[in-house]
């Protein structure tokens, strides 16, 4: 053994404090990415809060945060528009001068069996679940990477991995956004930015309330764990992602999904 690999601080805990950071979540207006928002602004992160439609939910969750001690500030923008994301990126620049994490979790679905598929149906899931994390990320990593620190998690989904029926548009995006995210893993390894995917099963948000409890409870039964997630389950596994105490995970998809693909 080399000197270097008994040193003390070798052995030290890394830490999951956010401190000092600044974190842009997308879709974080509610469900997963409120969560999210929560969870690293409970780690002493300040936060930038983006939703699309939902500025009002968003500015509750803004006031949440900060009610708890927090910095937060929201910023309405649809991902899937450049022109928008732009705008946000000078806003969020303005407030709070750079992002170190990025969250990427705004999804929506648009679920029909592949006959009854639209070519609407096809773009507009592709333009925000796939499109808009490529613009999102386009506008924050390079900065990350001049500072040499940075971390960027995606928002994926067990489906991505296994597939669904009537969700061809959706697996498509995010078995996409599973492959993207270890290609720009290898792209920036080296640059001090680590990149992660997070793979959540069935989690209790405004997204599975769309599905009839016939379809719920075939999960629930093929869930070993025996219940949805709850979006705070997913939140822990970003926190960790985004923290220090990840510096030697990347490329990596974390399925949190009460073990329903295995
Ligand atoms: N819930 C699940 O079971 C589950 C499972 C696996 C993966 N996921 C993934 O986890 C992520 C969050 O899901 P969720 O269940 O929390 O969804 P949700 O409750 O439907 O919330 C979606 C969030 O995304 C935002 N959003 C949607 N389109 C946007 C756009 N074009 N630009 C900016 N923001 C946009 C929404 O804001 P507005 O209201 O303003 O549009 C909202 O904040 C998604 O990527 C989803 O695919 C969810």
């Amino acid at each position: 053994m080399t000197d270097s690999a008994t040193k003390t601080d070798d052995f030290a805990a890394r830490s999951i404090d956010l401190d000092g950071k600044v974190a842009l979540v997308t879709g974080a207006s509610r469900g997963i990415g409120k969560a999210i928002a929560f969870a690293l602004a409970a780690r002493g992160a300040r936060v930038a809060l983006n939703c699309n439609t939902g500025g009002s939910l968003a500015e509750q969750v803004r006031d949440e945060i900060r009610g708890l001690g927090g910095a937060a500030e929201y910023y309405a923008h649809n991902i899937a528009d450049e022109d928008e994301v732009q705008k946000m990126r000078d806003e969020v620049i303005a407030d709070f001068n750079q992002v170190d994490i990025l969250v990427n979790n705004a999804g929506i679905t648009r679920d029909k069996t592949f006959k009854k598929m639209t070519r609407e149906m096809w773009d507009t899931v592709i333009s925000v679940d796939l499109t808009g994390v490529f613009l999102v990320t386009k506008q924050f990593i390079d900065p990350m990477a001049e500072r040499k620190w940075g971390r960027v998690v995606n928002i994926a989904s067990v489906i991505g991995e296994i597939g669904n029926f009537g969700q061809t548009n959706y697996a498509a995006a995010k078995g996409g956004l599973i492959a993207f995210s270890k290609s720009l893993a290898r792209e920036y390894a080296r640059k001090g930015i680590t990149v992660n995917t997070v793979a959540p099963g069935f989690i209790k948000t405004d997204m599975t309330e769309a599905v009839p409890e016939a379809g719920l409870k075939m999960v629930t039964d093929a869930t070993p764990i025996g219940r949805l997630g709850l979006p705070n389950e997913v939140a822990a596994g970003v926190a960790f992602l985004a923290s220090d105490a990840a510096s030697y995970v990347t490329g990596h998809v974390l399925d949190i999904n009460g073990g329903y693909s295995m």
